[in-house]
């Protein structure tokens, strides 16, 4: 008998399993929020769980004038505070203070480039770093460019191939804020470095649940012959937070939740859901796939634009039974100002598997409660022979993936109620992560950060794949720019979003999954 061997996209693994190479890791920004929230608790983790290369260092450079000391002393409290964080222990802790450092300069001073530059030959020799370097841009993005043409001029980025050892940077989202501006952003790095050393960081692909979509797809037979088309009736995706802006009003009023979330993690997911299955999950396979997806959404027109796009606004509300303060209320935020603060968009995948199959994609601040999922609504049964009994219970079927805060997949049919009549009522059947792995899991920029360290880049965007998004996204943004005529605030903090919303998918005789 002839042995054959299925297509199978894992059989290297999800990710090419790769070794950590000795690395210094280099964080501009290093005492702003980002820092402190994710980073330095990631990279506490990824010591405590015995993953980062024996060789490493890290150093963090930003404007605040700090010594080494102090900047342990704030990986101490980033630790201390850190919800991520899973095991607190002192002697991971000290081991770790010993490999940090830090630079004080500002961003735009050659000179400090040459302190930095100094710095990093010595910790080379200390650790035996040997010249590999990440450099990990969490700053405001209108920095990007300047830091690594200092870099540059100072010798520290060779583009890949030029040297023995590597550079690789590491940039955080938003990636540009429209079409023109990613691309020239795009340009100006790769003035300066290859694509392959450019790590563009979406932090939703770092998470386990995320990456549990494409192993749920694609390592069990059952559910492909059905994602399509022929069975699948509408798509629903929810990113929903129950917080705020935060302190973070001045960024908000630039960004507003299309550049926040659409652009990157809630077309992330879509494209995760309705994608073609990659031959491998190597870099390229995988994020090919991935863009087609965006590529083949059906462009938001103008004429199409009403039909398809809702945007809203927060005003004063209650969250969790707290009052709350509408969004023209924050700090930094005008008080006549259109930034949405929600929005809810239809998107139609033009290709075989899903034409004619409607995304519905929302996301915004102060809704009710903090939630992530993608819902696959599939169609009815052709034929209902309970006629006689009371269906009106009878929904169809959904698969709901749930990407936080409850890991879960949950699959809901129609079952009979106990008794004499022939009663259905819709029912779940759920799938726990927490119950069926017991593990605690590792946080999405921990995920990353590794995958940096072994040049890993298929979680990570590709230039194109950011600009298929702003390509896609573009004439929303710059409709709702040009139309201030908007009667903003048009939700409560505390409901789920403009009643706008609603009629979107009403209009298609459907209606949001109650979450
Ligand atoms: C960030 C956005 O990218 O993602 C924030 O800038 C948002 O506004 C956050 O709150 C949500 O991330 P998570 O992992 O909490 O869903």
């Amino acid at each position: 008998m002839v042995a054959t061997e299925l297509v199978n996209p894992f059989r290297q693994g999800l990710r090419v399993d790769r070794a950590t190479e000795p690395c210094q890791l280099v964080i501009f920004g290093a005492s702003g929020d980002l820092t402190h929230r994710k980073l330095l608790p990631a990279i506490y983790n990824l010591a405590q769980a015995q993953l980062l290369p024996a060789a490493f260092s890290v150093t963090g450079f930003a404007r605040q004038a700090m010594d080494d000391a102090q900047f342990r002393s704030l990986l101490a409290t980033a630790v201390a505070e850190s919800g991520e964080v899973r095991r607190r222990d002192q002697q991971t802790l000290e081991e770790l203070e010993q490999r940090v450092h830090y630079v004080s300069g500002d961003f735009h001073d050659p000179t400090a480039y040459t302190a930095l530059k100094a710095a990093l030959e010595r910790s080379d020799a200390d650790y035996g770093t040997g010249g590999n370097r990440i450099f990990y841009i969490a700053t405001p993005a209108s920095l990007y460019v300047d830091i690594v043409e200092k870099l540059h001029a100072a010798g520290l980025v060779a583009q890949h191939g030029a040297s023995a050892s590597f550079v690789r940077v590491v940039v955080e989202k938003p990636f540009g804020r429209n079409l023109t501006s990613a691309r020239s952003l795009d340009k100006e790095l790769l003035d300066y470095l290859c694509e392959d050393q450019v790590y563009r960081i979406d932090h939703y692909l770092g998470k386990e649940t995320v990456q549990n979509i494409l192993v749920f797809r694609f390592a069990n037979g059952i559910f492909e012959p059905i994602w399509n088309r022929r069975y699948v009736d509408n798509v629903q995706i929810t990113v929903a937070e129950s917080l705020g802006i935060e302190s973070r009003g001045s960024f908000y009023e630039e960004t507003g939740v299309v550049r926040d979330i659409i652009q990157n993690h809630a077309l992330q997911l879509m494209s995760l859901v309705a994608m073609e299955p990659p031959t491998t999950f190597d870099a390229r396979d995988f994020r090919d796939e991935k863009i087609r997806v965006i590529e083949a959404i059906k462009p938001l027109g103008a004429a199409s634009l009403a039909q398809s796009a809702v945007r809203g606004q927060y005003g004063p509300g209650y969250v969790a039974g707290e009052s709350v303060a509408g969004y023209r209320q924050e700090d930094g935020v005008a008080l006549d100002s259109i930034t949405p603060t929600y929005a809810a968009l239809r998107f139609f995948v033009d290709n075989w598997r899903w034409a004619d199959v409607p995304f519905y994609v929302r996301s915004g601040k102060r809704l009710p409660k903090r939630t992530s999922e993608i819902a696959i609504h599939f169609k009815q049964a052709p034929h209902l022979p309970f006629r006689k009994t009371q269906v009106g219970e009878l929904t169809s079927n959904v698969l709901a993936l749930s990407i936080q805060p409850n890991e879960a997949i949950t699959l809901r049919f129609g079952a009979k109620v106990p008794g004499p009549s022939m009663r259905v009522r819709s029912v779940a059947m759920d799938f726990g992560y927490g119950a069926a792995f017991g593990a605690e899991e590792s946080s999405a920029y921990e995920r990353l950060i590794l995958d940096c360290m072994k040049g890993d880049q298929t979680l990570f965007d590709r230039a194109d794949g950011v600009e298929a998004a702003w390509s896609l996204l573009d004439p929303v943004l710059a409709a709702w720019d040009a139309d201030r005529a908007v009667a903003f605030p048009n939700y409560a903090a505390g409901t789920w979003g403009p009643p706008e919303a609603d009629r979107l998918l009403a209009q298609d005789g459907r209606q949001w999954r109650h979450l």
